[in-house]
């Protein structure tokens, strides 16, 4: 398959010889909402007194490799349900042989050897994205009162007052947070690389605005270092639609979209001329870039968030918004005329959770923000960035936008919002709301499937310094007991809610081993890796089909939490499986599920409607055996 989908462009491409993970997220947020705040789990109240968040990076345990034994066993466990008995026996045999011949050993040593000499010995990349408003006057009022919103957040930055997170009552690591303004990915020759300008000699002071595929570079801040009051902004935004009106315009930003390798040739090919490269380096160092998006195709009710979360993810394809981005850059928030809004992030410098601090920091700045008539500075006019397209640079474009083209007819995006329940429901029958949830995902892909699959869940390492993520991997044997007596016509209901809760008490137990840094995906990534640089041939364990069907995460998801109510998305990992990004809140939950269309196999619509039954079905397990009882 050459061109499988928008998101696996941006993961399999990251190439970085340090970088031992390739993780998949990407989010997008359906609708900033204000006025739905609540307390977050993962943070502390802003009201706290802050802490000195780079004394507290200091004192940070560093991720630890897990003992190879441990991680052998639990990979074994892991094979189980997802794997035959011929084919586990074998790989019972590699892994005894691994861990008794010596390689095993010293590859554990090699990686014991890297986490003393690095922070963190797993070095990590990813990528991103996330998603509500109206007509232009609206729009940019909107649009600066978020670019406000965000220059609030870069104040706490900027003054080391950034609430520290926890999690299990334990502190996170913060770096994240300072990775995510003022940088920008950039294609390189071997390997991409993420510029970071926040550390630069001059504090940048510009964003990027976007409208009709035209650039802008918007200062932000007064000589003086106070920023524009959201009237202010407002009026510069303003001026910057004015001047953007023609939409016959080369869609600059569509190349970035392209494959890496591909966008690689083509970024040298654009930078060659002086006037684009100054372009290119003005979008690179800005704080953020504010995509102010054409209207897109109406949609039936139904349809209209799954269309709004593709929106935030591609943009539509080029003869829509997609060429109104630049993929490369950190934050890019949308803005759309016909109402819509949201983010796309690119996933390198960080996960999901910041992002999602950060809107919800926003939203809130956005809810208490009221218009103060400034008076009128005369502020100069935003600099338009120009372009000069050369028939090579033209070729490159139509190339990406026929890719591009090709990749959003492939992404298949349904957007579940399931409103019969939220995480209370689980939570009152004495069971995790995560591990609930992915119960209920188990349930629907086997009940889809007649099998189960490898399924990844996005666990946070962040209590470790520079830490990202590990895997839960919620297909246990417990989970597949579960569901199978679910399919069972002869099993009671009070047998089915002993599996589900003995499979929910399992993943717990597999988040908290996860997040303590016990689990056993990077730990097994990185011996692979090492073996690569320090042995002459692969171990056996690494060629097995057993370690293949485990890598191989039919169903990849994440939860990602929010006080705002919003829906976060991101694509399949592999061609034929699913990209489950799931929101608990208190009373509903809201799922956004992709697929690829070039697989027969997969359909985002048909498992959504397979999970929305499974969830249905598990309430209706809880409320039976709860009857029984009384
Ligand atoms: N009975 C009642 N309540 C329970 C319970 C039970 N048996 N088990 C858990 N709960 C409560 C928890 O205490 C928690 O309450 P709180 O919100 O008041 O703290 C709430 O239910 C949610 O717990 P749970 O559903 O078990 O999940 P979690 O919040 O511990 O999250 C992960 C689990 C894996 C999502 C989290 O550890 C994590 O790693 N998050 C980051 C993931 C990430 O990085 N994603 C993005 C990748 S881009």
């Amino acid at each position: 398959m050459s061109t499988p989908g928008f998101v696996r462009r941006d993961r399999s491409t990251i190439r970085s010889n340090s970088c031992l993970r390739d993780d998949p997220c990407t989010l997008h947020i359906r609708a900033l909402r204000p006025g739905m705040v609540k307390p977050s789990r993962l943070v502390r109240p802003v009201t706290q007194i802050p802490e000195r968040s780079l004394v507290h990076q200091e004192g940070l345990p560093k991720l630890p490799v897990p003992p190879l034994k441990q991680t052998c066993e639990r990979y074994l466990a892991a094979l189980e349900p997802i794997v035959s008995e011929e084919e586990l026996e074998y790989t019972r045999k590699l892994v005894k042989e691994f861990l008794t011949g010596g390689v095993g050993e010293r590859l554990q040593k090699g990686l014991e050897r890297r986490a003393r000499k690095t922070d963190n010995w797993v070095d990590i990349r990813e990528l991103s994205t996330c998603s509500s408003l109206t007509q232009r006057r609206l729009l940019c009022r909107f649009a600066a009162k978020l670019i406000a919103g965000v220059l609030e957040f870069k104040k706490m930055i900027d003054t080391d007052t950034l609430p520290i997170e926890y999690l299990s009552g334990k502190p996170l690591c913060m770096d994240q947070y300072y990775q995510i303004l003022s940088s920008c990915r950039v294609p390189g020759p071997k390997r991409d690389t993420v510029v970071n300008h926040t550390m630069g000699t001059t504090p940048v002071t510009h964003i990027t605005v976007v409208h009709n595929f035209q650039f802008f570079v918007l200062d932000v801040y007064h000589s003086d270092g106070t920023p524009l009051t959201v009237d202010q902004i407002y009026m510069q935004l303003e001026k910057i639609w004015n001047s953007s009106l023609q939409t016959n315009k080369e869609p600059i930003g569509i190349l970035t979209s392209q494959h890496r390798n591909t966008w690689g040739k083509a970024y040298n090919n654009l930078i060659k001329d002086k006037t684009n490269k100054e372009s290119v380096r003005a979008i690179q160092k800005s704080i953020f870039t504010v995509c102010l998006d054409a209207p897109m195709p109406r949609t039936s009710d139904e349809l209209y968030w799954s269309r709004v979360a593709a929106q935030m993810l591609h943009g539509g394809g080029a003869r829509w918004n997609s060429g109104n981005r630049w993929f490369d850059k950190t934050l890019q928030f949308i803005v759309g005329e016909d109402g819509t809004s949201g983010l796309v992030y690119e996933h390198a410098p960080a996960e999901g959770p910041p992002i999602v601090f950060l809107i919800d920091f926003v939203v809130g700045c956005m809810s208490r923000t009221e218009i103060v008539r400034t008076p009128m500075v005369p502020l100069p006019m935003p600099m338009k960035l120009r372009f000069n397209i050369t028939p090579e640079v033209k070729r490159d474009i139509e190339r990406a936008k026929q890719n591009m083209n090709i990749m959003v007819h492939d992404l298949d995006v349904k957007v579940l919002m399931f409103s019969d329940f939220g995480r209370k429901l689980p939570q009152q029958h004495n069971l995790s709301p995560d591990g609930f949830v992915q119960m209920a995902l188990q349930l629907a892909y086997f009940r889809m499937y007649n099998i189960c699959c490898s399924t990844y869940e996005s666990a946070s390492l962040r209590m470790f310094k520079y830490g990202r993520t590990d895997s839960i991997r919620a297909t246990t044997t417990g989970s597949f007991k579960f569901v199978q007596a679910m399919q069972d016509p002869a099993k009671q209901n009070t047998e089915r809610l002993a599996l589900l809760q003995a499979a929910v008490q399992t993943h717990k137990e597999n988040t908290y081993n996860a997040i303590h840094g016990q689990a056993i995906d990077r730990h097994l990534l990185g011996l692979k890796m090492l073996s690569i640089v320090e042995l002459t041939s692969m171990p056996e364990i690494f060629m097995d089909t057993s370690f293949a069907v485990a890598q191989h995460y039919n169903l990849s998801t994440s939860q990602v939490g929010s006080k705002t109510d919003c829906v976060m998305s991101f694509g399949p990992m592999v061609p034929d499986g699913y990209g489950v990004c799931y929101n608990p809140m208190d009373e509903h939950i809201n799922i956004a599920i992709t697929a690829f269309n070039s697989c027969e196999e997969t359909n985002a619509a048909k498992f959504s409607r397979a999970v929305e039954d499974a969830l249905l079905d598990m309430r209706a397990l809880l409320e039976d055996t709860a009857m029984v009882k009384q």
